[in-house]
């Protein structure tokens, strides 16, 4: 049983970018500079936008952190986006999600130039990835690309079930998975709460991608012998045993699946690590676009 390891995985993609960034600024060029809009304080969320913006740093990207406050307007927080879409010193621009209730997400997606879209939220983005177009291919379902190419898991021809429908993940994954790419030409089945006999779906899957948010879901028994299982969950769960009072559960059952799969990513350290990976390679490449413009 091979455990598709996000932290040697990602480690791969941030050491080629480093070295990407460093021959930039040998040559005089400035660096990438990445700018991440945090609303509110939700744990989370905060841990999250902390651990994009050290990435940068650690790889040599210039980054900005903007807080705004849990009750900002919704215009505020578009008047900032519009700000940084028109600064030519940032590259790229991501809102971290969820937002407050007062505010449209689908607003705030549509707000930010498609040029400067490193989350790849935007709908000319999204129309791109559904056509095979270059463009920014969202975080996690980037990640999870770049960790079957460094695991060299063979997709073609085999059958991808992905659990969950989201933009952020599901959704973008099943077009990955289906896709004429070198990780692609998968049969994908996109599975979703109200899909009958998910379990027997879930057992004809060469490769399942759990991303529902249900901590522990996928188990044993949905599982074929001898799959690949890729597990987008990250749960809190109380535990007053650990430091902090919770610890990170994966949407899959890992001490009985890992029993059965041929190869499974660990949460923590599986694909969190791989969607940093994906945004900072969808920064690198914002910012190469608009330097060649
Ligand atoms: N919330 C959960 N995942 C993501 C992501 O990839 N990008 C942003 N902006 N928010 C998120």
């Amino acid at each position: 049983m091979l455990i598709l390891d996000g932290k040697i995985a990602s480690q791969a993609v941030r050491n080629e970018l480093r070295s990407r960034v460093a021959s930039l600024v040998q040559a005089g060029k400035r660096r990438p500079h990445l700018a991440a809009i945090l609303v509110g304080n939700n744990g989370a969320s905060e841990t999250y936008v902390a651990s994009k913006v050290k990435n940068c740093e650690e790889i040599g990207f210039a980054s900005s952190l903007i807080r705004m406050d849990e009750q900002v307007a919704e215009t505020a927080l578009l008047d900032q986006i519009r700000q940084l879409n028109a600064d030519p010193a940032i590259d790229g621009i991501l809102v971290q999600l969820p937002l407050p209730k007062q505010i449209s997400e689908q607003k705030v997606i549509e707000a930010i130039d498609p040029a400067k879209d490193v989350d790849g939220f935007h709908p000319a983005n999204v129309g791109k990835l559904v056509q095979g177009l270059p463009t920014f291919i969202p975080a996690t379902p980037y990640g999870i690309m770049l960790m079957l190419e460094y695991f060299d898991i063979p997709t073609k021809g085999k059958h991808a079930v992905v659990i969950g429908r989201s933009n952020i993940v599901g959704r973008p994954m099943s077009i990955l998975l289906s896709s004429n790419l070198p990780k692609g030409n998968c049969t994908v089945t996109l599975c979703h709460s109200h899909t009958p006999n998910l379990a027997e779906v879930c057992r004809s899957a060469d490769i399942i991608v759990a991303a529902l948010g249900k901590p522990g879901f996928v188990k044993a028994n949905m599982v074929k012998p001898g799959a690949v299982i890729i597990d987008v969950g990250i749960t809190r769960v109380t535990d007053p045993t650990a430091a902090k009072g919770f610890r990170i559960k994966g949407d899959v059952d890992y001490p009985e699946v890992s029993a059965v799969a041929s190869a499974i990513t660990p949460v923590p350290g599986g694909v969190g690590l791989m969607t940093i990976a994906g945004l900072l390679k969808n920064t690198l490449q914002a910012y190469e676009q608009r330097e060649s413009e």
